[in-house]
This record gives C-alpha cells, structure tokens and sequence, in this order.
C-alpha cells in the first residue's frame, strides 16, 4: 500500500457562539508514502485543523481521514493511542517541557510507551547524534537558540520511530538561516529514515526548498494542488499566484499589474513555458500567423527541481477575434493564463476595467473558467 494518509471528503464545523463555523469544506487529497507534502495557505485557511485530524487532535464533521489504512478519525482509546505511535508531530513554538533537560524531552513519549530504560537512553543518543545535539543532552530548552529547540522537537516527534512526520509552521518562528538549517534536517529524515512527510506553512519558500506536492487552501478549501513544479511553474488561482509571485519575480504581483495596465491596454495574457528541447519561435510565428502585434511586459526564466521554466506576461494587440485566435494558437507551447477579463466580460463592464484593480476583482481566471486555457504540447 502506497498511499500514507487519505482526506476523504473532510469538513469540518465549530460552533462558535451559538453559530456554525466551517473551518474545512471538502478536502480531498492523497498524500503518498514517502514524500514531502506541503500545504500552503494564509492565516486561517484551515491548515492546522486539517493537520490536526491526521493524528486525530481534532474530527472531522463529516468525511474521513486514513492514515495507513487506518481510519484515524474512528479511532478511540488504545487503538487510537497506538496509531498515533506512527505519527510525530513538530510545532511552531516547540511545546517542549521546560522543566525538563533535552535528554528527558526526548525520551518522554518512550516513558509513554513503556519503553526499558536501557532501550530508551540507546535510543536518545542515537536520535541526539541525528540531529546533531549530542552535547545538548543536559541542557534545558531554555538554554538552546530556537534552531536548537526544534531539532529537540524534531527528535522527539522521531522517538517512537513513526513513519508519518506532521509539521505545523515548525520553521515559522526561525530566521531565514536556521529556517534552511531546519528544512535540510526534514530533508534528511525524509531520506534517512524514509518518512512520508505533510507540512503546512504560510511560507511559500518552505514549500519551494523542500516539498514534492503542495496543496494551496483558502477559506477551508483546497483550491489547487499538484507537483511543485507545476504550481510554481503556472498557479491557476488567484492565491497561489500570489504565493509564487512573492518568491519567484517573472510572475507579477498585483501591484506590478497595475503599474503594467497603466501603459497597456491590450489584452494581457500569461505564458508559462515549460523545459524546451527547441528554439521554435512560437510567440513571433502565431503573431504574424494572426496578423496581431505582441509585447512582452514582463517575465523570465526560472529554475525549480532542476527543470526550467518560463513565464512571460504579454500584450497582445488586435481586434478581439483576432486576439481570441493567437491564444488559441499560443496554447500549442505554452499554458496560457488570462489576465484580463473576457472581452465580453470588459464590454459589460464598461471601458477602462482593463486598468484598474488587482487581478482577482471582478474576474479570477479559475481552471473552470474557459479563458483559463490550461493545457501543454510541446510543438
Ligand atoms: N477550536 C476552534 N474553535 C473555533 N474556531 C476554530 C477552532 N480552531 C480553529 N478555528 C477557526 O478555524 C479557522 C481555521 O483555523 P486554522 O486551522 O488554525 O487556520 P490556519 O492554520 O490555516 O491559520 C480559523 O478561522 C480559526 O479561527
Ligand atoms: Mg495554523
């Protein structure tokens, strides 16, 4: 069996006050044995309480969640204890004890279990020298940098040898150095000790530096997922282009877009080109093939998983039909991401939207949207 953990139609209600409260509507995803599963969303998207049900800290209203072929979400008492051994859970603010040294930090869920002592220290030692805190094994949390302290987390979610390591923001508290010292410690402990890994972070670039998947959430929804790749390479919704445009610059953030539609009226549409083995001139050849003019407003080239990708924000110049006539020949090469609205769209609502706003008022190019046109060939 390959799959490590299953949403499977999850929602989730609070109520709060005397009112209902959706926290998660309907997630469906799939998390493979053995990767690195990023979920990304701002503040309030759902991310913990989805993390939560996977150890079953929190229950779904409706729906389920398998993990290892378990129904997790039905689980109680020892049967739910002993699932959770194959869990491990990290945090953002550490939740270690404070009163105790690292030593015992690390060896309490092996107390827990009832694990003999002997046992317990060969194994703290072996998982101190693992994340390199041999000589911090008397020290208390109070004495160690917060690098220090999540690699105590991280040791400790390792106790009891899980195969599923959940994380929640655990980088979020770090600076950007010891961020990456930390991402490099999942990375081996993905590759080391062979765990499958889920991950959620309001921080795009964790996902970037580490993730194979990602799920980006919004208002308790996943609204888009796939390969690292492709969703850095061409974010389809609103959201996730803006997680990418932060940290990779050919994709233009709102701002930007408005200072371009300032100076440029035509129809703007995003090109996202992935690897070539070929220098056909697609863009110049379906312009004069559509007797439109073109100009290119922004973009570049960007590497990611060791493949390159390309992005270009276009003008294209031309009566509509014409226009609607090189997108669809654009789309032999590239994924082709509209920006502005429809032209039907524009006409009704009056001239002059074209250059105002950010992107996502008043038309969001969503996959459904038929001016999304998402869809790769190579020529
Ligand atoms: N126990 C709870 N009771 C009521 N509302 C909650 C509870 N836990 C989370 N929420 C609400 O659910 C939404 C999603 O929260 P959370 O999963 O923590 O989001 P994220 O981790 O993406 O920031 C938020 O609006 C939050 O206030
Ligand atoms: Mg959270």
């Amino acid at each position: 069996m390959n799959t490590a953990i299953v949403f499977e139609d999850v929602s989730k209600t609070f109520e709060v006050k005397g009112r209902a409260f959706e926290a998660l509507r309907h997630v469906d995803l799939t998390v493979e044995r053995g990767e690195i599963f990023g979920i990304v969303g701002y503040s309030g998207a759902g991310k913990s309480t989805l993390l939560r049900t996977v150890n079953a800290l929190e229950r779904p209203t409706r729906g389920r969640v398998i993990v290892d072929g378990l129904e997790i979400s039905a689980l109680a008492g020892q049967a739910l204890y002993a699932a959770r051994q194959r869990i491990g859970m990290i945090f953002q603010q550490f939740n270690l004890l404070e009163s105790r040294t690292v030593y015992k930090n690390i060896a309490y869920p092996l107390k827990l279990a009832k694990v003999p002592d002997a046992e317990i220290l060969d194994r703290v030692e072996e998982l101190l020298a693992f994340v390199g805190l041999s000589d911090k094994a008397l020290a208390y949390p109070s004495q160690l940098s917060g690098g220090q302290k999540q690699r105590v987390g991280i040791a400790r979610a390792l106790a009891t040898r899980p195969e599923i390591l959940i994380s929640d923001e655990a980088t979020s508290a770090l600076d950007p150095q010891t961020t990456g010292e930390v991402l490099e410690l999942l990375r081996r402990v993905n590759e080391e000790y062979g765990l499958t890994i889920l991950l959620v972070t309001h921080e795009i670039d964790v996902i970037r530096e580490l993730a194979d998947r990602v799920a980006v959430m919004e208002d308790g929804e996943v609204v888009e997922q796939g390969s690292v790749y492709e969703v850095f390479s061409a974010p389809r919704t609103a959201t996730a282009r803006r997680f990418v445009s932060s940290v990779l610059h050919h994709i233009p953030s709102e701002e930007v877009l408005a200072k371009i539609r300032a100076v440029h009226h035509g129809r703007l549409v995003q090109l996202h080109v992935e690897d070539r083995d070929t220098n056909h001139p697609f863009l110049s050849q379906v312009a004069r093939d559509n007797d439109i003019d073109f100009n290119v407003v922004f973009g570049g080239v960007d590497e990611l998983q060791g493949r390159l990708f390309g992005s270009l924000t276009v003008e294209l110049l031309g009566p509509d039909d014409r226009v609607d006539a090189a997108i669809d020949g654009l789309r032999a090469t590239a994924t082709v991401t509209a920006i502005d609205p429809a032209p039907a769209l524009r006409q009704a609502q009056g001239p002059g939207v074209g250059q105002q706003g950010p992107i996502v008022e008043g038309y969001e190019p969503l996959a459904e949207d038929p001016n999304t046109l998402k869809e790769h060939t190579h020529a």
